[in-house]
């Protein structure tokens, strides 16, 4: 398995940076070095995602319960520090079961074994997988149970509109859930956006070199960190942020024997984070099969949480 993802990892880094522009999938951000920077961002000042969604849900979890009703399985892909789902398994009535999902297996069993010592009495599977590939159900869960899928984070705003639009569609039809219950990063001014991804304290930075860096660790690449530079814009004709590593000179790099150049001001795009209008997101979200039943924003209309009910 580790070795498998190894070899996934080899293949997406040299299959984007063979392309035009460079690109690497922010999917692999997430290693723990990765992660816990990540944990990092969410405290920063700027970047106002995590603590917006957060409060959001505090203040709402007790609608959320009831329009999710009693025994509900909670599955959450792709769930990283389940801070969140802890949320809302504390309001739920009965929750049954709770199956966080992550790539990084480690940082996934550490988290899952915090929530078993605050939820003692509540069955807790931990899974795996990739998200971006598959819904791995666990047979513990049968047909008749009510499942609800969380998605917070804005994770969703990784993936381009399509893909979005195919991956909420495809959640729904391998999860045979209800509910969705989804976070979503909302438009916003420019500079707002543009400072939560371009701290002060240089942590978004971190995060985004750390890319490199852990290609040098697990690929024997032999980039040389201090030569590239973090970019955060906001592209407004795609309402996305846009992260990218520039070169700050023309240089090669190895990585296990394929050699990478790149010309001065030449850019690595690593990660674009969409940001939706609520009537764009729930318009996209229809055509995968999901109905709006409700949505909660904060008083500034920053982040939005989408209860959605599967279509029929
Ligand atoms: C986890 C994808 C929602 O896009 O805001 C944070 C990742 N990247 N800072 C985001 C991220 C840089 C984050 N998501």
């Amino acid at each position: 398995m580790l070795e498998r993802l190894n070899t996934t990892f080899r293949d997406s880094v040299l299959g984007g940076l063979s392309q035009h522009p460079k690109t690497l999938e922010p999917k692999w951000f997430y290693d723990a070095v990765g992660s816990a920077l990540f944990d990092q961002i969410c405290l920063l000042p700027e970047y106002y995602p995590t603590r917006t969604e957060t409060a959001i849900l505090r203040e709402r979890a007790d609608d959320i319960a009831e329009a999710l009703g009693a025994g509900v399985v909670l599955y959450e892909p792709g769930a990283g520090s389940l801070s969140k789902a802890r949320i809302v398994l504390e309001a739920l009535e009965a929750p049954s079961r709770f199956v966080p999902t992550d790539i990084s297996s480690t940082h996934l069993h550490e988290a899952a074994e915090d929530v078993r010592e605050a939820f003692p009495d509540l069955a807790i599977e931990p899974i795996a997988c990739d998200f971006t590939k598959h819904l791995a159900i666990p047979p513990s869960v049968e047909d008749d149970m009510p499942v609800t899928l969380f998605f917070p984070g804005s994770t969703i705003g990784n993936f381009e509109p399509g893909e979005a639009e195919a991956l909420l569609r495809r959640f729904r039809e391998e999860s045979g859930a209800q509910h969705l219950l989804i976070g979503v990063d909302l438009v916003k001014d420019r500079n707002t956006l543009v400072a939560a991804y371009d701290d002060a304290a240089g942590v978004t930075a971190a995060f985004n070199l750390n890319l490199l860096e852990r290609i040098n660790r697990e690929l024997g690449g032999d980039f040389v960190i201090e030569k590239f530079q973090h970019v955060a814009l906001f592209n407004e004709e795609k309402s996305r942020i846009e992260m990218h590593l520039e070169s700050l000179e023309d240089q090669e790099a190895s990585i296990a024997g394929s050699s990478i150049q790149f010309t001065a001001g030449e850019r690595l795009h690593t990660e674009n984070s969409y940001k939706y209008s609520p009537d764009r997101f729930s318009t996209m979200a229809a055509r995968a099969g999901w109905n709006e039943s409700l949505v909660w924003t904060d008083d500034k209309n920053w982040f939005g949480v989408f209860l959605f009910t599967a279509a029929a």
